[in-house]
């Protein structure tokens, strides 16, 4: 993490959970001076533990009833995992080693996990890696690991990836940099995945993008994209009586050189 301290600051609640559960003195007194020099706003980010989004991917991940309200009233069924379970789609022959960008508890990894050889999962939240590494040992899944890491700043050697996937995530994050940090990690000929509705936040200040736009960037960094602009049916459910419903489109891009 290039700033621990801002990290810190955006998951507040989360940080005082580590000074009180964490067992090495070390790391608590290291913890509580990193405590002592934060002065001004904080807050708990939204897909950390309690936050608003992490109870609805934990739900996503587990599947809803047949019963759904909501779902049972449509005439054409949508299944919510539905593309995660895209990424093991034969005419994509994803190989090799893969990294998953924002992966969450890592729905989309686990998948990525059936054709890879070896895949890593990363998130900034601290909560969904926790999680996620539950669900791995749970499962006793050996070709995978799960890390926190900024996806603008990955932790790995330059071109080391085969596949890359990032889910619903190039609308919440600085794309500009994400597309940087990428170009440098994949392989020539690795195949890039980016599924994602495009919804960016106003308030965030990066800048924003529809999908002719990522494409023709993605254009420019020599990536072929094989296919067509798309509207994927993609829904969570955020609580008894509401629910977030999603057109995402689907690019699958192969970096030329
Ligand atoms: C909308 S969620 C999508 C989660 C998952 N890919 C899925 O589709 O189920 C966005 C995820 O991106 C993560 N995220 C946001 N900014 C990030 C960054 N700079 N580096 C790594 N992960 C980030 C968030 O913590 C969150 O888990």
């Amino acid at each position: 993490m290039e700033n621990f301290h801002k990290y810190a600051c955006q998951r507040i609640i989360t940080f005082g959970k580590w000074i009180v559960n964490s067992k090495s003195p070390e790391i608590k007194s290291f913890l509580k001076s990193e405590g002592a020099k934060i002065r001004g706003h904080t807050y708990n980010n939204c897909y950390e533990e309690n936050g608003i989004l992490y109870k609805s991917y934990l739900n996503t991940h587990n599947g809803y009833p047949s019963d759904d309200r909501l779902l049972s009233l449509f005439k054409k069924q949508i299944k919510p995992n539905h593309i995660y379970k895209m990424l093991t789609d034969e005419g994509l022959n994803l190989n090799g080693i893969g990294l998953d960008i924002g992966c969450s508890i890592g729905s989309s990894t686990f998948e990525l996990s059936k054709k890879l050889t070896y895949v890593f999962g990363i998130d900034l939240s601290f909560s969904f890696i926790l999680e996620a590494r539950k669900i791995m040992h749970h499962r006793k899944r050996r070709n995978m690991e799960f890390i926190v890491a900024d996806a603008t700043n990955l932790p790995f050697k330059s071109k080391f990836f085969h596949s890359i996937a990032a889910l619903n995530v190039i609308d919440r994050l600085d794309f500009n940099k994400l597309i940087f940090s990428v170009n440098s990690s994949i392989k020539k000929n690795g195949k890039l995945i980016l599924i994602d509705p495009y919804h960016f936040d106003d308030d965030n200040g990066y800048d924003k993008f529809d999908s002719n736009q990522i494409r023709k960037i993605l254009e420019k960094f020599r990536y072929k994209i094989n296919n067509e602009e798309s509207y994927i049916p993609w829904i969570m459910k955020i609580n008894e009586r509401s629910y977030l419903f999603y057109f995402v489109d689907f690019i699958e891009a192969k970096k030329n050189d």
